[in-house]
């Protein structure tokens, strides 16, 4: 069998790292054309050496050196910058596991796409910003896209395209985060340690925030609708703490199919990784005598606006997608850095949506440039709104 040629972005990341795992211990099937992180040298001489790709970039230059020092005689070649990235995805593959955080990977995701490769996902940002032209140039290349996220992997794996005309709804659980029971007092004077503890899932900090505030499930509703054919009133949350059930899908018949695992990001990356095969995973097996029992509740809109805002961001589009996004960045970033509080992270975007509809900046953009038109005001209005508080 030839191996499968795969270029990694976001290498040294959460997803980055159980995607190097899962290479390194199977490297008999895998060929790693690249590997890409942002600006941490260290940790990407590290995941190259581990998976013996043949070239790394480093998106920020600045590092560069210190990169090219760490990798000497190792044969693995170096480059660095944005256009870096962006040709070495315009590069045809066998698959693109895009486990870069934020915006910053809808580029690449497209120029993957382009070139013809498959794309295992993981950065939802890049639906949540460009649902419609990422679907677009998915269906125009004729490539496969297939999702990482653990919600979204579940649902693939039950979702039965021959019989979508039977599907009823399809429900995507949420643990609820480190503040499911806190009071509003609670959450208003929680710090970054105390919103960065996730009780399940250890994560990259932006998604870790983002879970906290149940953002990051607003965002996965979106990306639900992105990747199955279905409709807003089909899709349904509900908080599941465990996090062993991860998605659902429920029949005309009544019956109810779902996906079950632990806690761990190797499964759905596993799944993708070797699809339509399986791949030997060493992650914990599940043992349902031992959990008891496995518990469901309705996510609470009130202390958890994003729930309430979601709906109204999938009427009015990626445009409203991107300023989603976009907005979310910034207030993240600022309460990481003390900046704000945590409950001003989803008024800052409830606020930033609210100018941007005003200025009638949420149009449905045509091509990227209008994405990243849309994804720079709602970041300049952010910036704005934090400003003032
Ligand atoms: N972690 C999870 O369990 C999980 C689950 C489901 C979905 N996701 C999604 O997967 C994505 C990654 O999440 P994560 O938790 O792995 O994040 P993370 O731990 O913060 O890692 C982010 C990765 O992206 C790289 N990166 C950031 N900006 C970049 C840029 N402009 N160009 C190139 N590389 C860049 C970082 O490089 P440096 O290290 O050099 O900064 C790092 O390798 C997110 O979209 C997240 O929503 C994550």
């Amino acid at each position: 069998m030839s191996r499968q040629k795969i270029i990694l972005l976001g290498a040294t990341g959460s997803i980055g790292l159980s995607t190097v795992d899962l290479i390194s211990k199977n490297s008999e099937r895998y060929d790693v054309v690249c590997v890409v992180a942002n600006r941490n040298a260290e940790g990407l001489a590290k995941a190259a050496r581990r998976v013996q790709a043949r070239h790394a970039v480093l998106n920020d230059e600045t590092e560069l050196d210190t990169l090219a020092d760490l990798l000497k005689g190792s044969g693995i070649t170096v480059s660095g910058g944005r256009q870096a990235v962006l040709d070495q995805c315009a590069e045809p593959v066998d698959l693109v596991v895009s486990g870069m955080v934020g915006a910053a990977g809808l580029e690449p995701n497209l120029a993957a796409i382009g070139a013809g490769s498959d794309l295992a996902l993981a950065n939802k940002e890049s639906l949540v910003c460009a649902g419609k032209l990422v679907l677009d140039a998915v269906k125009r290349n004729n490539v496969r896209l297939l999702p990482v996220d653990s919600e979204h992997n579940a649902v693939f794996q039950v979702f039965e395209r021959s019989n979508a005309d039977h599907i009823e709804k399809v429900i995507i659980t949420a643990s609820g985060g480190p503040f499911r029971h806190a009071s509003k007092e609670r959450m208003r004077a929680a710090t970054p340690a105390d919103a960065l503890k996730h009780p399940n899932w250890e994560m990259g900090a932006r998604i870790t925030i983002d879970s906290a505030t149940m953002m990051n499930k607003a965002f996965e509703v979106i990306e639900t609708l992105h990747l199955f054919p279905l409709k807003p009133s089909q899709i349904e949350v509900v908080v599941h703490p465990q996090s062993i059930v991860h998605g659902m899908v429920q029949y005309s018949d009544g019956s109810l199919l779902a996906q079950m695992g632990p806690a761990d990001m190797r499964v759905p990356i596993a799944h993708c990784l070797g699809h339509p095969e399986r791949l030997s995973v060493d992650a914990q097996r599940l043992d349902l005598a031992t959990l008891g029992q496995l518990t469901f509740e309705a996510p609470d809109a009130q202390r958890f606006p994003s729930m309430r805002l979601v709906w109204d961001v999938i009427d009015k589009g990626d445009g409203a997608g991107a300023a989603f996004n976009a907005a979310d960045e910034m207030a993240v970033s600022a309460f990481l850095k003390e900046r704000i509080g945590f409950l001003d992270i989803v008024s800052v975007v409830e606020d930033a949506l609210g100018q941007m509809e005003a200025r009638n900046l949420l149009s449905q953009p045509s091509s990227i440039a209008e994405v990243l038109h849309i994804d720079g005001e709602a970041r300049r209005i952010a910036s704005d709104i934090i400003s003032t508080i």
